[in-house]
């Protein structure tokens, strides 16, 4: 594998490459890679010719300064790591690459980028991942991308992105990798103290309650909130938000009957966290 730090050698590495019709696979990651991270790259090796992966905490999307400050970084373990799950090129930018003295830009993408995530963590906090994966893909210009559905969100804003400004490129979504308790992993989980290990595992058991709910029944989006709001509490853990949402535009559901996208964030201990799930109620027909 080959780590590369500069867009113009990347694009020469790329080129000859794109000229044989070798069909490019790439992997945005902030890095501190774990097995969710390499559960795409291992998709991306099987569905391609060449793989790239790139490594770039992108300083504009975080919205807390404590929180750029502690992101993990380990380039040497994320190299390995990245090889062995059968990466062929790491890029790994520095800040003064990707923004250069002078950089203006900022691609935006309205509305799906408003609730949850958008609303807890700012609107600057998408304005920084779009601009991001828009300047990564146009850099990579890959045939697919991989995405994890870890952050529901961000895929349907990068689909809505990708959709818009017609990108090229297929957006592929990964499911959640989680660890064996069921915790979504996360780069953020290593900050977590015992403790809070423990009690991180509120955000998945919300999840569960909410859907066994709906599985049993339950319709009402208010009802179903409620008892995972209880669920967590057993943990010590009140979310940030815990919202039923439609998985197309995320517009907000009542009512449940159609597939959903349950969305939950938390903060535990030092860490924000969040997880989610789809579910369908029972008897639906479903759509695919
Ligand atoms: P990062 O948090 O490093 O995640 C990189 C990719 O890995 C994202 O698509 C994310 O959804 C996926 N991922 C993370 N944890 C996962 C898990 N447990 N299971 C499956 N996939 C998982 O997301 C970002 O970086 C950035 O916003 C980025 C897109 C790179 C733009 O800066």
């Amino acid at each position: 594998m080959k780590i590369v730090h500069n867009i113009a050698r990347l694009r020469q590495r790329l080129d000859p490459l794109r000229a044989q019709h070798q069909s490019i696979g790439f992997v945005p990651t902030m890095g501190a890679l774990h097995e969710g991270h390499l559960s795409l790259i291992r998709r991306a090796r099987r569905d391609n010719g060449v793989v790239v992966v790139s490594v770039f905490v992108n300083p504009i999307q975080f919205n807390e300064a404590a929180d750029l400050a502690a992101y993990p970084r380990d380039l040497d373990a994320d190299a390995a790591l990245a090889a062995s799950a059968g990466a062929d090129v790491l890029f790994a930018p520095d800040a003064a690459e990707m923004y250069p003295a002078g950089f203006q830009t900022a691609v935006v993408v309205r509305n799906v980028t408003t609730p949850l995530e958008g609303a807890s963590r700012g609107a600057a906090h998408f304005d920084g991942v779009t601009t991001v994966v828009a300047k990564l893909l146009n850099i990579v210009q890959p045939h697919a991308v991989y995405f994890g559905q870890k952050d529901a969100q961000q895929a349907i804003v990068v689909r809505r992105m990708a959709l818009d400004l017609a990108f090229p490129t297929r957006i592929e979504v990964c499911p959640t990798v989680r660890e064996s308790d069921g915790l979504a992993m996360s780069s953020r989980n290593v900050r977590l103290d015992p403790a809070a290990r423990a009690q991180a595992l509120a955000l998945k058991a919300g999840l569960d309650a909410a859907q066994a709910a709906i599985d049993g029944g339950e319709r009402s989006a208010g009802a179903a909130i409620a008892l995972a709001t209880r669920r967590m509490a057993d943990f010590g853990v009140a979310p940030e938000y815990f919202a039923i949402v439609s998985p197309d535009d995320l517009s907000p559901v009542a009512t449940i009957t159609a597939p959903v996208l349950l969305a939950v964030a938390a903060r535990v201990g030092p860490v924000r966290l969040i997880d989610n799930a789809i579910v369908a109620p029972p008897h639906h027909a479903s759509r695919d």
